[in-house]
């Protein structure tokens, strides 16, 4: 949305709290800019960095004000630093909760002090969410899981899921499940450990790869990572036995280092979620939302355990060695000179 609509959006409205000059002719008058609080689980996957850095950028661009607080993968954190959000004025949180099920209290509390709520990336469950902003997270699970059963359609897997508290990594894990389960069910996939690796840990996911592969003598075929951070992790495991390249793994978020992976070939795909465009979506659906105006884009609802939440769904894609350059690259989401080194 351009700078100049939005002062025309503003100019309409009387919201929030900061003001700014919009200019009416030759007479400048004074108009409320709508506050925008943002609250990340987590800057440690690149991602998260990404989300922030466009959500900024696009906030200046438009002329919206934006606070935004990381929570360090600490839920209580992630609660009081949205109560700090909402008392310093936001008309809307935009909240990728670090726990699904507590951040229900962010929504109530928000909703009393007269805030919206946001579910970005990662549903809030059991609250009256007014808009979830994400990918179609099963849809990546699929791809994990297709991408990982045509390069080892039979044999003994690992299957490793997200933190427990996130509902995305359900999500991801029931996707991949729709192709792997009726090859489990055939006989054709036995499934040594189904583990989930809490808070996403990469040392957790590390320490796990590395006792499954001593307990099975290193018999392992396949891995089911769920993002390019446990990716990594598994593939260090790996690597102390020799075996990275030889063992397909999976991963999610085309993180530079598992764009380097894939090229290497010790990482087999990834999935790409281009959270610029989720940045960007959710900051215009905030301005919207705080302005009283109808929400854009919405393509679907998603039921949360209490409410079917209204929802902007993007796009993932499967990401492998041979769409690697014009997935990451030609879109500018990785320079060529950084993946290539
Ligand atoms: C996100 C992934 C991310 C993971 C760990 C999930 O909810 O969808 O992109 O890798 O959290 O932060």
């Amino acid at each position: 949305m351009k700078k100049a609509m939005v002062s025309a959006l503003l100019c309409a409205a009387s919201l929030g709290l900061g003001m700014v000059g919009c200019s009416s002719g030759e007479k400048k008058v004074q108009q409320a800019v709508p506050k925008v609080g943002v609250s990340l689980p987590t800057q440690r996957e690149e991602r998260w960095v990404r989300d922030k850095v466009k959500m900024e950028q696009v906030c200046r661009d438009i002329g919206l004000e934006l606070v935004l607080k990381v929570a360090d993968n600490d839920a209580q954190r992630q609660d009081k630093q949205c109560d700090s959000l909402v008392a310093q004025g936001a008309k809307v949180l935009i909240v990728a909760p670090q726990d699904g099920k507590a951040a229900a209290s962010i929504v109530e509390k928000a909703h009393k002090a007269g805030a919206k709520v946001i579910a970005y990336d990662r549903m809030i469950l059991g609250a009256d969410v007014d808009l979830y902003v994400s990918f179609d997270n099963v849809k990546v699970g699929e791809l994990q899981g297709e991408a990982l059963s045509k390069l080892a359609p039979k044999g003994v897997y690992v299957v490793l899921s997200g933190s427990p508290d996130d509902n995305n990594a359900a999500q991801f894990r029931a996707g991949a499940m729709k192709v792997l389960q009726p090859l489990i069910d055939k006989k054709d996939i036995t499934v040594v450990l189904d583990q989930a690796i809490q808070d996403w840990s990469p040392a957790e996911a590390q320490k796990t790869m590395t006792a499954v592969l001593a307990a099975h003598k290193n018999k392992i075929d396949a891995v089911l990572a769920p993002n390019d951070g446990i990716a990594g992790a598994c593939i260090a495991a790996l690597e102390a036995q020799n075996l990275a390249g030889k063992v397909p793994v999976t991963g999610q978020d085309a993180d530079l280092a598992a764009a380097q992976r894939i090229v290497k070939g010790t990482q087999s795909m990834t999935v790409y979620k281009n959270t610029r465009k989720l940045g960007a979506v959710a900051v215009q659906a905030a301005l919207a939302m705080a302005m009283g105006q109808p929400v854009a884009m919405i393509n679907g609802k998603v039921n949360n355990g209490k409410v079917d939440v209204p929802a902007i769904l993007c796009d993932p894609i499967a990401v492998d060695k041979g769409n690697l350059d014009s997935a990451l690259i030609s879109s500018d989401y990785l320079k060529k000179e950084d993946v290539y080194k």
